[in-house]
Formats: structure tokens, C-alpha cells, sequence
């Protein structure tokens, strides 16, 4: 039964409502009152209520928090307010010190303060207008900031809509909880991308994507901890603000207290340091404030930071222990890592027994062997780390650390890339990258084996169905029927999607082998020059660089891939299996830019839009309105547009008017 257009409005507005309350009790109060299903369904109502009234949509609808679009870069604004920093205190004494500053500047006797966790994470401002949130904003170099509302809008726990009509800026702490963390570093790891180092570096790398779908995927959270009402000061003291902020619906942090006097602030950081260890977010100190808003006044602030304030940072903790002995480990990526194992040791809380050593040089620059006595310290960053080597407790019997030779997990002889610091193994099918190697060999952008998920893979693997890529072309489809969550009709469809992927085109399968170094981009040159995998695998160093793009490190690490009798094997198996080695597309003639996609931005002086776009295409290749990952070139006219500007961010080959006539003209 369908609503008027009357009826659907009324509806909309209660629904708002209702999602915006069970979205504060959950992300805000962390106290659901309903199901996620019931949660799911209402948002669901919602959506379809706003598709068939679209002109009904607000941007404070909770269905707005995802935008639709990636945006095409960030825009920057100036505060009205500057985002000051903190100056920071590193000892009980220094606070004393600030307290003392305080009483003798204001000639007071005592003084109140509000001490607040330090969430290690990014500051961010937020601009309500009308009640509406309209801008999110980073803090920049606090003057300025990008402006990242569509990023900021997908956080749950940032109210789109508040009572306080006047405009109002909110400011906060983004931050990622350790969980969210390890699962982003998790799937990373798989897809071979580079690993963040901690969460506060995850929560910056994040607001820092142009793809709204893909933060809201992250979770990022949010505590607040300042609020600004047009020109007049909300209350007159910053404890009764962050009680103002909890009544409009934002999140404040429940730790945050009312001090009399310094004693109590100290009290409350003793407490916090073993406290914060129970918390799911990093926290690197307590951030001490004046509570009076008058006394904040009349200090004021230099430069860099306001007078009223302060950050004690807590000491990072450390222990000494012995290092029983250094293995080497093989990561997804097949990079070799020294690790180091040792005498089990409390720190922070957690018993640690392994330390990471990076990399030979570092072993050799900091002296380590095995034997020794060093410190370990665990500050903010998960991995303990290893400090300095304790050499007075040397007894001489300890060892020095020697590289293998050959892989602890498959035996391949290691290599090391010339001027880099880590040894690689290279195979492709060594045990402890298989699962890496093969998820990323059935990925869409390489052969594209739909259907084939991590948890399947993990399956396969488990059960030894898979020992190397080329295993899923004899993959018996009665025992994939067998497993967990696969039936009849779902093992038929990838069979068919396996089957399928052989006659993809050359440059996938060149891509699929992960060779190191080697992109989507670098494969689609390779397939255009060497026309078969055959040609790709005889290649000298001298032919590889021939190709502009390719220089000595890329052509290295093709020649060891195709060196390594292992990965020569699987090769033979591919073909075997009937798995197309040929660039066939390019036997034709008229198809040198098969498999890219073009972008064009600015005024071209030879061609309008439409007739690049079909000579790209009589060329093979795809002309598309705007630039993603996909894109291989973007070639540049006279006064670019924003697409321009996205292209550099994302790293992708840029070329003039020029250089696109050589490319369909050349050879
Ligand atoms: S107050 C002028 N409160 O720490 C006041 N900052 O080292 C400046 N931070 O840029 C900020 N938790 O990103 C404040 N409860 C808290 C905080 C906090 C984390 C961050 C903030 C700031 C940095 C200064």
C-alpha cells in the first residue's frame, strides 16, 4: 500500500526521528534498546519511503551519511577559531610547575581543572548551522583545514542534527578502537597493501579518503570535547560545557572529571596510567584544563597553544629481558623478518615475549646478538620494540645473528633487492604467502574468479585442496561441494567462473602471478610488448627496460620471479590446465590500447571530447567521465579540472596532449 505524498512526509519525520534516538543510544551511549535487525528495518522503511519521495530527502536523513559519490578532492577552509595545540608535560613537577604558572598570573590561591583522556587520534571541527551539521573540517596546520564532511557524516556517533539552532562548532578527537585497527591491518595484509602502524596513523589515513563508502567501512568513532556557540561563551565553566555537549546528543568521554586542584590531577593521572590499558582506544596522556571559562580568558594563548591547558603525557613503559634466541619469519608478502624471541615479560599490562627486529641492518646498527640483556618498550604502537642492548651484562658467550640462505617456510633461495633493506622470498606459492598469493590471483582486477572469498580459500588451504595458484584449475568439484556454506548450485557457479577465467585477457594472468612490483598498469604494458607469457618469461633485463615506464628495480623482479624453478612450475601447470598465455587481442590490428581506460580533464587543442573519446575507443581502449583506481591515464588539456587534482592523489599516470598523440600514434 502506497502513501501520499502528505502521509510519506509524516511518516519520514517520525521514522528521522526515531533512527537518530536508537543511533544515539547505540554508537553514543553504547546501550542498544532494539536488534540490529530491527534497527536494519527501519532504516530500510526509510530508504524506500526517500526513493519514491526523493524530493523529500534532507541532509540530516540518516540515509545520508554515506554519500553516493567519491568526492574529487579536498577543499580548504580557514577557522574561525585557530585549532591550537597543547604544550606537553612530562613529569608531576611540570604540572606543579603549570599550576604555579597559573595562581602567579591570575594571583589566585587555587585553582579547579578538568582533567580528559588524550585520545590519540586526528582533531576535527564541526559546523552546525540551523541545527544541521554542515561541515566537518581536520585540523590542518591549524589554520587551516580540508574540509572532509562526507567523511565526517558517516561517523555514527556524530549527531547530524542537534537542538542548538545558533551556529555552533563542536570540536573532537576522531579516533579508530585498537579492534577496528587490527581488522583494517588484517585486510590489508591480504590485499599485499602496506600495513598502518598504529591507529592514530590508520584514523588519519582514513579521513584522508576521497571515497565516503570506503570510511564508513572503517569505523571510526569520536569523542568531543569543546563547543564554541556563535560569538558567546555556551557556560561559564568547561566541566558544565562537556555536560552541555552530552545533552545535545554528542559523545563525551565518561572519564573526564572535576578536579580541585592540582593534587586531585595528579591523583587522576596515576590512576589513568594503569587504567588505559583496559580501554579499547589508545590514550598518550590526560589533558589537563582550567575550568573557569573567565580564568581561560584572561590567560590566554600564545602562538601555538592556549596558557589554560596542558597534556601530561605518561611515560612509556619498559622492561629489561633476555633475547632467547632471533628467528626469521616470512609475511604475506613474502618479506623476511628478523624476529625476536624472549624471556617472557609483563609491560603495559600484557605478557610480551616476541619483538620484532624489522630488518638485518637494524640488527647490525644497534648491535644486537643473541644472549643479550635489552630494554623493550611498548608505548602506543602495538609491536614492541626493542631500544638498546644492556652490553655491561655481556658474558661472551652470546651469538650473532645470521640471515638464511633459503626460506624457513618453502626452502626457495632468498633474494634482496638491490638497495633495500628486506630479503624476499619469490615464491609465489611459498606456504606462508599462499593465502595471500591466491586471494589476490582470484581478485577482480586480476583474474577475477567471483565467488572465490577468503573464507573458502581458507578452507581450500586447510584442507590441502590448494597447494599453489595454478590447484584451483583442478579443484574436484565433489569435494568443493563438500565444504562449509557450498552446495550444489554455489560449487557449479565457480566451476564456471574458474572455467571462465582461463580465457581471460593476457595482461590479468601477468598481474594475477604477483610479482613483486609489478601492477595492474606494469602487467598491460608487459602484455602489449611481449604478447605472450612465453616472450614475458625469456625477456632480458635490457628488453624489459626498454619500456619507459620500467625501470631497473621493476625489470629485477620479473627476471628472479621467472628465475625461481618453483613459480616455473606452477607456470606449466597454468598451461596445462588450458589457461590463455597469448595477448590475443592484440594479434588484431587497431587495439593497442586494449584493457586502458582513459580520462581526459581541460581543453585539447587537436580533438574535442568526443572525437578522443573515439579514437580511444576505435583504439580498443575505454574513455570514462571520471577518475578512480581503474584509470590508467589521464591526459591533461589546457585549465584542468578537479579531476586533475584527484589523478596526482591517487598516484595515476598523467600525460599531456603531446605525449597522448605519441601514444596512439607511436608504436
Ligand atoms: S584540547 C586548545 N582535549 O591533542 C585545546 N585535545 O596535542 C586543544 N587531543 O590537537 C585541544 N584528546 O588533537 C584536547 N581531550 C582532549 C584531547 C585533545 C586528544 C589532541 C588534539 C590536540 C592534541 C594536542
Amino acid at each position: 500500500m502506497s502513501l501520499s505524498k502528505e502521509e510519506a512526509k509524516k511518516r519520514i519525520e517520525k521514522l528521522k526521528e526515531e533512527i537518530r534516538f536508537h543511533e544515539y543510544k547505540y554508537y553514543v551511549e553504547n546501550n542498544p534498546v532494539i536488534s540490529d535487525f530491527e534497527f536494519d528495518k527501519l532504516l530500510k522503511e526509510l530508504e524506500n519511503l526517500e526513493k519514491e519521495f526523493p524530493e523529500l530527502i534532507t541532509p540530516d536523513s540518516p540515509t545520508q551519511r554515506v554519500g553516493g559519490q567519491p568526492v574529487e578532492g579536498f577543499e580548504t577552509v580557514k577557522h574561525k577559531i585557530p585549532m591550537l595545540s597543547l604544550q606537553n608535560a612530562y613529569s608531576f613537577e611540570e604540572l606543579f610547575d603549570f599550576d604555579n604558572r597559573i595562581k602567579k598570573s591570575i594571583n589566585k590561591p587555587f585553582i579547579d581543572y578538568v582533567t580528559e583522556l588524550k585520545i590519540d587520534g586526528l582533531s576535527i571541527s564541526l559546523i552546525y548551522e540551523n541545527g544541521v551539521l554542515i561541515q566537518g573540517v581536520t585540523r590542518g596546520d591549524g589554520e587551516r583545514g580540508d574540509v572532509v564532511t562526507h567523511n565526517v557524516k558517516t561517523i555514527r556517533s556524530i549527531p547530524l542534527k542537534i537542538k542548538e539552532k545558533r551556529r555552533t562548532e563542536v570540536r573532537g578527537e576522531v579516533f579508530l578502537s585498537k579492534d577496528a585497527f587490527e581488522r583494517i591491518n588484517r585486510e590489508r595484509e591480504l590485499k599485499g597493501e602496506p600495513l598502518f602502524a598504529n591507529p592514530r596513523n590508520a584514523a588519519a589515513g582514513t579521513m584522508r579518503l576521497l571515497d565516503p563508502r570506503e570510511v564508513a567501512k572503517r569505523g571510526l568513532d569520536i569523542f568531543v570535547y569543546y563547543i564554541y556557540i556563535e560569538d558567546k561563551e555556551p557556560k561559564s565553566t568547561h566541566f558544565e560545557n562537556l555536560k552541555l555537549l552530552k545533552e545535545l546528543g554528542f559523545k563525551v568521554n565518561p572519564a573526564s572529571k572535576l578536579n580541585k586542584g592540582i593534587e586531585e590531577v595528579i591523583k587522576f593521572c596515576k590512576e589513568w596510567e594503569d587504567k588505559k590499558r583496559n580501554l579499547d582506544y589508545d590514550v598518550d596522556g590526560i589533558v589537563v584544563k582550567v575550568n573557569e571559562i573567565s580564568i581561560q580568558k584572561e590567560l590566554g594563548s600564545t602562538s601555538k597553544f592556549p596558557r589554560w591547558a596542558i597534556a601530561y603525557k605518561f611515560p612509556p613503559e619498559q622492561a629489561v629481558t633476555k633475547i632467547k634466541d632471533i628467528i626469521v619469519q616470512v609475511g604475506r608478502t613474502g618479506a623476511i623478518t628478523p624476529v625476536a624471541i624472549l624471556e617472557p615479560v609483563e609491560i603495559a599490562g600484557s605478557t610480551v615475549s616476541r619483538a620484532t627486529l624489522h630488518n638485518e641492518d637494524e640488527i647490525k646498527r644497534k648491535d644486537i646478538k643473541i644472549g643479550d640483556w635489552v630494554w623493550i618498550i611498548k608505548s602506543g604502537d602495538v609491536i614492541p620494540k626493542i631500544t638498546g642492548v644492556i652490553k655491561e651484562k655481556r658474558t661472551g658467550n652470546e651469538k650473532d645473528f645470521r640471515m638464511p640462505e633459503y626460506c624457513p617456510s618453502c626452502g626457495a633461495k632468498l633474494y634482496k633487492p638491490e638497495d633495500e633493506a628486506i630479503w624476499r622470498c619469490p615464491n609465489v606459492s611459498c606456504p606462508a604467502k599462499l593465502k595471500g598469493s591466491i586471494l589476490h590471483f582470484v581478485s577482480r582486477d586480476a583474474m577475477n574468479i567471483e565467488g572465490m572469498g577468503e573464507a573458502l580459500v581458507q578452507q581450500l588451504l586447510n584442507k590441502k585442496m590448494l597447494n599453489d595458484i595454478a590447484d584451483i584449475y583442478y579443484l574436484d568439484p565433489l569435494k568443493v561441494e563438500k565444504l562449509e556454506r557450498m552446495g550444489k548450485k554455489s560449487t557449479e557457479n565457480l566451476m564456471r567462473e574458474i572455467e571462465k577465467s582461463k580465457s581471460n585477457e593476457l595482461y590479468r594472468l601477468i598481474y594475477g602471478l604477483g610479482i613483486r612490483l609489478v601492477g595492474e598498469y606494469t602487467a598491460k604494458l608487459l602484455a602489449r610488448k611481449f604478447k605472450s607469457l612465453d616472450n614475458l618469461m625469456k625477456a632480458s633485463k635490457e628488453e624489459l627496460i626498454e619500456i619507459n615506464e620500467i625501470g631497473d628495480k621493476v625489470a629485477d623482479s620479473i627476471i628472479i620471479f621467472f628465475k625461481e624453478e618453483r613459480n616455473l612450475n606452477v607456470i606449466e601447470k597454468l598451461r596445462k590446465a588450458g589457461v590463455n598465455f597469448k595477448d590475443r587481442e592484440e594479434v588484431k590490428s587497431g587495439n593497442k590500447l586494449n584493457g586502458f581506460q582513459f580520462v581526459f580533464t581541460g581543453e585539447l587543442n587537436n580533438f574535442t571530447r568526443s572525437e578522443a573519446k573515439k579514437i580511444v575507443e576505435s583504439l580498443g581502449g575505454k574513455v570514462t567521465s571520471s577518475v578512480s583506481s581503474k584509470t590508467d591515464f589521464v591526459v591533461v588539456g589546457e585549465n584542468p579540472g578537479s579531476k586533475f587534482e584527484k589523478a596526482k592523489k591517487l598516484g595515476i599516470k598523467i600525460i599531456n596532449e603531446n605525449e597522448f598523440l605519441k601514444l596512439i600514434e607511436g608504436d
